[in-house]
C-alpha cells in the first residue's frame, strides 16, 4: 500500500488527513484493504453506502443503465429523473424535485431558492445553528455555524446568522422581518451527533409559519432511512418547505436533491438555476432502484430496530465507563460522546487497528453510521470493541 500512499501524497491536494489504509473492494458490511485485511464498516463512507458494498441491486442497476445511457444533459426530458422525482415527491411532504451532485450543491440550490423567494418579499437573511454543517462552498460555509471551517475563506456573502441549537428563544430573538429562511439539521452530524428536541423544532416551525420564514430541512445526512424514518422530519410535527438530500440517495454514486413545496419551487423559473450532470439517467436510475429496494424490503424499520439495539447496548457499556458523557442518536446515526477531548481520536485509531471503521464528529464524539443492512451480530462485535476499549 506504500506506493498508493506515496503517489496520493505527491499528486493530490493535501486537504484530507487520511488514515493509512486503502481499500480494494467491499462486500456487504465489510471492506478489504490492498493488504487483504477485512474491515467491519460502521461508517458507510460517511453515511453514504446505505446498502453496504457491492450490493447486487446497486451493481445490477449500474450495469443495466451503463449499457443504455449515462448522460444527455437537462436540455432534454429524462425518464429516469422523472421517475425518481415522482418517487421522492410521493414519499415526502414536497411537490417538486431538483437534482444535483452533492450535499453542498443541494444546500446552495436551497439557498438560491430562499434568496429568490425572499427577494420578492424584501427578505434576505438566513439563519442556521451553531455547530451545524451544511457544506464547503463559500455560501454553504457561510451557512455552516462553525468558525473552524470558515477561517481564511472570507469575506462571505452577507445575511447569515447563527442561533444556539435547541434554544427556540435565541431563534425568536435573532429572527426579524428580513429573515427569509432557516436551515435545520434534525441531528447535527458533523457537529457531534446532537439530536434536536421535539419542542424546540416545533416551536421554531410554528414561529416560521407565523412569520413567513422558510423552514428548510438539511436531511443530507439524516435522510434516506438512516434515522429509522425515511426523513428525520417525520419524528417532528412539521412539514418543511424545502428538504435537501445527498449522501445515501444513490447508495454510493454522486447525487444531491432538493425537494420543495410548490409555492417555493416555482420561484426558480426557466434558466434561473441548473446543473450539467444533475439528475442524469445513470445516477437517477440507480437511485430509483435503491429507493424501491429500501422501501420494499422493510429496511427503514430494520434501521430503527438495529438502531434501538445499538443504542441500548452502547448505553449498557457507557454505564460502566467514567469517560463517556452520553450516548445519543436516532436509528443508525449514533454518537458516543466523551467527556474529554482527544479520546474520540484515540478510539477511532484503535478501532482501525482492530479492523473496525468508525468516525469522529465534533471534537469529542465517536460516530457510528453503518449501512442500513447491518445485523445484530455486527452490532455485537462493535459493542464488544467498545466494552474492551473504554
Ligand atoms: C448535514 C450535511 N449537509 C451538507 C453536507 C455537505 O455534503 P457534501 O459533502 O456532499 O457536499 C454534509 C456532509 O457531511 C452534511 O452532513
Amino acid at each position: 500500500m506504500d506506493s498508493i500512499f506515496k503517489k496520493s501524497d505527491m499528486y493530490t491536494i493535501n486537504n484530507y488527513k487520511r488514515f493509512k489504509v486503502a481499500f480494494e473492494r467491499g462486500k456487504g458490511m465489510y471492506l478489504y484493504s490492498y493488504e487483504g485485511k477485512e474491515y467491519l464498516d460502521f461508517l458507510a463512507g460517511i453515511a453514504v453506502n446505505i446498502l453496504g458494498h457491492s450490493h447486487e441491486v446497486v451493481v445490477n442497476a449500474i450495469k443495466e443503465q451503463a449499457e443504455k445511457l449515462l448522460h444527455v444533459s437537462n436540455l432534454y426530458y429524462i425518464k429516469e429523473q422523472a421517475d425518481l422525482a415522482e418517487l421522492l415527491v410521493k414519499h415526502s411532504c414536497c411537490d417538486r424535485a431538483f437534482f444535483c451532485n452533492s450535499g453542498a450543491e443541494a444546500n446552495e440550490t436551497a439557498l438560491k431558492i430562499a434568496r429568490k423567494w425572499g427577494y420578492d418579499r424584501g427578505k434576505y437573511k438566513v439563519l442556521s445553528f451553531k455547530n451545524s454543517f451544511h457544506g464547503r462552498t463559500i455560501a454553504t460555509l457561510a451557512l455552516t455555524g462553525q468558525t473552524k471551517y470558515q477561517e481564511g475563506f472570507g469575506p462571505f456573502p452577507d445575511g447569515f446568522d447563527y442561533v444556539e441549537f435547541n434554544n427556540s428563544e435565541d431563534f425568536i430573538k435573532k429572527a426579524d422581518d428580513k429573515t427569509a429562511a432557516v436551515f435545520v439539521e434534525f441531528i447535527q452530524g458533523e457537529g457531534g451527533i446532537n439530536v434536536a428536541d421535539k419542542s424546540f423544532i416545533e416551536e421554531i416551525y410554528e414561529f416560521c409559519k407565523a412569520n413567513n420564514i422558510l423552514f428548510i430541512a438539511d436531511e443530507i445526512q439524516t435522510g434516506m432511512g438512516r434515522t429509522g424514518k425515511l426523513f428525520a422530519y417525520e419524528f417532528y410535527d412539521v412539514e418543511p418547505d424545502i428538504v435537501t438530500l445527498a449522501k445515501g440517495i444513490a447508495a454510493g454514486l454522486s447525487m444531491g436533491a432538493v425537494l420543495a413545496k410548490e409555492y417555493v419551487a416555482n420561484v426558480l423559473g426557466f434558466g434561473s438555476h441548473g446543473s450539467t450532470f444533475g439528475g442524469n439517467p445513470f445516477a437517477s436510475f440507480v437511485a430509483c432502484k435503491v429507493f424501491n429496494f429500501v422501501l420494499n424490503n422493510g429496511l427503514i424499520d430494520h434501521a430503527k430496530h438495529m438502531g434501538d439495539y445499538l443504542l441500548e447496548k452502547l448505553r449498557e457499556v457507557s454505564k460502566g465507563s467514567d469517560k463517556i458523557a452520553k450516548v445519543e442518536g436516532l436509528g443508525l446515526m449514533v454518537g458516543i460522546k466523551f467527556k474529554d477531548k482527544g479520546i474520540a481520536d484515540e478510539i477511532v485509531k484503535k478501532a482501525l487497528d482492530s479492523n473496525i471503521l468508525v468516525g469522529k464528529a465534533g471534537d469529542r464524539t465517536v460516530r457510528l453510521e453503518p449501512p442500513l443492512i447491518v445485523e445484530k451480530d455486527h452490532i455485537d462485535k462493535i459493542v464488544e470493541f467498545f466494552r474492551c476499549n473504554i
